[in-house]
């Protein structure tokens, strides 16, 4: 195939053995964690933290699963795709001519548009998925990879289940998506069943069996069933793949997918293992994409998580302590600051002022519009009466709710609730909905929490069911602002039971936790609205 033959976008990336490209697929893959669901602002706030981070390609979803997944595609496009070092912007399809068109329509608006397409290759998913033969996927990989190379000059395919494809078949199979014009060869372990020796070896394979893999980049797609998606991938860097698909912290699929922050950091700490082997990443960074990916996902860190867990850097034993005091080479391998901790903890007061406090919403990667802006002022204000000193987690939590509450349909105007003991909680709540009208009812419940629920369900008829919920103070002190994380379940016109999570932060907890349930709630509606 030669230039001339495809339409549109900038030529795929060049080769580089000494440079790894992060292809962040947090907004596709990520996203599909159960609840994760992310409104328009949100993805675009994500979008701009990624672009700031240096990531080198940004999957924005998957266009054709609904029309909110294709308007997110084509807004990340034209607006995170144009600036000044825009990353390239991905879609994904299925190998179908429908899927493909849909995501070239998305992704078109970009500098660097990329169609990923992807068909799978193991047994298990041809016989029992796809009812397919092996002669039926390899023609299907040919004219697939081919029609979307006609429309868009980067492409990738990925053979799915590739970690329990037979390798021969697979080497096939690759042999003829990048005749068809595949730039990208990206290789999933769908299931996360591989072991970093065997994907290692996977890798290794199809370098020496792959026909023209010399001149296309070999991509690494690991899933965390067994806890080894970093170790993986980190397995075919040393094997010659020079892209990884990753999700900021880790999240994805059932366990996950391979996390960003580990694999840049194993690379920077660990070149005498890995070589000279670059990205573009801005390590110092991380924390804070962390921090606002966590944010609006309502998906917490756990406390141990690697680099950007928040006892990642804490030293507890008395020795370790000592150590760090004398040299922290001790028991450091890398500094916080590299990665981005200290930063984060800044304070502002409520003498500071609405440029301080703008300047400190841009420095963590917000950029809000000027209402926005003025109606986070106001909040922050609020706060600032509440609780002494307010750190970047208190303004994280603050514009997060803010963020994430754009799109309700019912609002939060009113709420009280009564528990204790010798008496039965009971909560009535007053909501506003889309037109502007009141709605307003009691209920009780076997708790505060239980009440609230039970009444904002009364008001708006929902079947949903609250199925976690979480509280964190977000600094400590007895003026905390709570953070409050709640998952419900709701069912779908088709009897299908579907995850939603909200988030909220407040000073009071019973408000923060009517406001998380609505958050959530008003998520499940809008995806009936849109279904
Ligand atoms: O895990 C997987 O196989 C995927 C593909 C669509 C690349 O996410
Ligand atoms: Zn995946």
């Amino acid at each position: 195939m030669s230039d001339s033959d495809v339409k549109a976008g900038a030529a795929a990336p060049s080769i580089d053995h000494n440079r790894v490209l992060i292809f962040d697929t947090t907004l596709r893959d990520g996203e599909q964690s159960p609840g994760a669901t992310l409104n328009l602002a949100e993805k675009l706030e994500i979008g701009r933290q990624l672009t700031r981070l240096g990531v080198d390609i940004i999957e924005a979803g998957f266009p054709i699963a609904s029309p909110g997944d294709f308007e997110a595609v084509t807004r990340l496009a034209q607006d995170i795709g144009q600036s000044e070092n825009a990353p390239a912007i991905a879609g994904l399809a299925r190998a179908h001519k429908m899927d493909i068109d849909r995501a070239w329509a998305a992704v078109q608006w970009a500098k660097k548009p990329r169609i990923h397409t992807f068909l799978a290759t193991s047994d298990i998913h041809l016989q029992h998925k796809l009812r397919m033969t092996r002669n039926d996927c390899i023609e299907q990989v040919g004219e697939m990879v081919s029609h979307a190379r006609s429309l868009c000059a980067d492409v990738e395919f990925s053979p799915e289940d590739a970690g329990r494809s037979d390798p021969e078949f697979m080497w096939q199979v690759l042999t003829i998506a990048i005749k068809a014009g595949a730039t990208t060869l990206n290789i999933p372990d769908t299931v996360g069943y591989c072991t970093p020796g065997e994907y290692g070896a996977m890798i290794e394979g199809i370098v020496k069996n792959v026909v023209g893999i010399e001149n296309v980049i070999i991509s690494a797609h690991c899933h965390n069933d067994l806890g080894l998606a970093t170790a993986n991938t980190l397995a075919g860097i040393r094997a010659g793949v020079r892209q990884v698909e990753v999700t900021v912290n880790g999240i994805g699929e059932r366990a996950g997918n391979t996390s960003l922050e580990e694999v840049v950091m194993a690379l920077h700490t660990r070149k005498q293992v890995y070589g000279n082997i670059k990205t573009n990443i801005d390590t110092t960074q991380l924390v804070r994409t962390s921090k606002m990916v966590s944010a609006m996902t309502s998906i917490p860190v756990q406390p141990n998580k690697a680099i950007v867990g928040v006892n990642a850097f804490a030293h507890e034993a008395g020795i370790h302590q000592d150590g760090m005091l004398k040299n922290p080479l001790t028991y450091e391998i890398m500094r916080p600051e590299t990665v981005g901790w200290s930063e984060t903890n800044l304070v502002l007061g409520k003498h500071s002022g609405r440029h301080a406090f703008s300047d400190r919403l841009k420095s963590m990667g917000y950029e809000l519009t000027r209402e926005e802006l003025d109606h986070a002022f106001d909040r922050f204000k609020v706060l600032c009466d509440k609780k002494k000193v307010v750190t970047e987690a208190d303004l994280e939590a603050l514009v997060a709710d803010q963020i994430e509450n754009i799109n309700e349909i019912y609002k939060l105007d009113a709420m009280s609730v009564t528990s204790g003991s010798g008496n039965v909680p009971v909560a009535s709540v007053r909501l506003i909905d889309e037109e502007g009208e009141p709605h307003q009812d009691a209920a009780l419940g076997n708790g505060p929490v239980d009440a609230i629920c039970n009444c904002i369900n009364r008001i708006t008829g929902a079947d949903a069911r609250l199925t976690e919920f979480h509280v964190h103070a977000v600094t400590a002190g007895i003026d905390a602002v709570a953070d409050v994380t709640m998952r419900i379940e709701m069912t779908d016109d088709n009897g299908k039971k579907l995850l939603f999570s909200g988030r909220s932060a407040d000073t009071d907890t019973m408000y923060a936790s009517g406001k998380a349930y609505l958050a959530a709630l008003n998520k499940g509606l809008r995806r009936r609205q849109t279904r």
